[in-house]
């Protein structure tokens, strides 16, 4: 069973990857370090542990980056709210944080476990840190599944995706590591949509999990509605945990990605060599193609897991 560390910035879909990974028996979740991104480092730290307190589940949380390498920290009120998680009730925290700093708790699980998979859903601040401060847990990477970038596709600005244009020179570091990646971009998370039927079909029979995410959800799905016109919630987060745990879910290509760090206009863009123009070595698989009814299949299942887990506990 593949081990995995999450490293997100929580977030409506980044909940979505932590719910997926906890409630699957097909990889083994080692623990949650956060970053600021979507929100403030506060709060998405925060918004982890509420997230750990709500499913019930025992994983670690470290808290990580407030800010990116070397930029200013931008977030995402227009899509995550004021808190990150607006639209969600969720419970007060009652879990203990790991001691450590995301980056030393990477470090220090990496070399316990062997190799792991690292799934950042947000900027790669973290990620970035860990490798530089520890280059030798490379050796324990088996992979990086990482949510971030787009061939053809953007969002933030017309050339770039949101957690690679907070922090391109983070992401830099982290697509020349070396370390093998797999890119799930918005060429396929945009169309990793959960339909407003879909979301409210999650809530039947009903349970504490559903019934905080159904809302969650629909706030997200509005807020995508609202301002790129997509017919539902985009989770896009949550398809990196699904290629994970059922690679089937998406179709890659292996090219060379490349960062831009200092453009004026495009700043965050992935430059995807889809033809091989550069000559240069490869080093991530492109995700291109994508079953959606698998992967929404694959989340309502995990809802449900959640849900009747949270049943028996009581
Ligand atoms: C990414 O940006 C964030 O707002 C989401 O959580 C996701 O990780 C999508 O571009
Ligand atoms: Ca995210």
């Amino acid at each position: 069973m593949r081990k995995i560390i999450i490293d997100c910035d929580p977030g409506h879909d980044d909940m979505m990857a932590i719910m997926l990974a906890a409630a699957s028996g097909n990889v083994n979740l080692l623990g949650i370090t956060t970053v600021a991104g979507n929100q403030t480092g506060d709060k998405t730290f925060t918004n982890a542990l509420k997230v750990v307190t709500l499913i019930g589940e025992n994983i670690p949380v470290a808290r990580g980056c407030d800010k990116p390498l070397v930029r200013e920290l931008v977030t995402a009120p227009q899509f995550h709210g004021q808190t990150g998680l607006d639209g969600a009730d969720l419970p007060s925290a009652v879990i203990n944080p790991a001691a450590e700093h995301a980056c030393d708790f990477i470090i220090s699980t990496a070399r316990q476990n062997g190799t792991i998979t690292l799934v950042p859903t947000g900027p790669l601040t973290n990620i970035a840190l860990a490798l530089t401060k520890d280059p030798g847990i490379k050796n324990n990477i088996e992979r990086i599944v990482l949510m971030g970038g787009g061939m053809h596709d953007s969002n933030v600005t017309p050339a770039a995706e949101f957690n690679i244009y907070v922090d391109p020179e983070a992401a830099k570091i982290v697509f020349n590591s070396g370390i093998p990646i797999t890119m799930v971009g918005l060429d396929v998370t945009n169309r990793a949509i959960m339909t407003p039927g879909e979301i409210e079909d999650l809530n039947k029979p009903g349970g504490r999990v559903s019934g905080v995410v159904v809302p969650l959800l629909q706030f997200f799905a509005k807020a995508n509605k609202d301002i790129f016109d997509l017919p539902g919630a985009p989770l896009h987060d949550a398809l990196a945990v699904a290629s994970v745990i059922a690679p089937e879910v998406i179709k890659t290509k292996h090219r060379r990605v490349d960062i831009e760090v200092s453009g004026e206009l495009t700043r965050g863009m992935t430059l995807v060599d889809i033809y091989g123009v550069t000559g240069k070595t490869p080093n991530a698989d492109v995700a291109l193609e994508l079953d959606n009814k698998l992967f929404i299949s694959m989340m309502s299942s995990a809802v449900h897991t959640l849900d009747s887990r949270a049943a028996e506990g009581k």
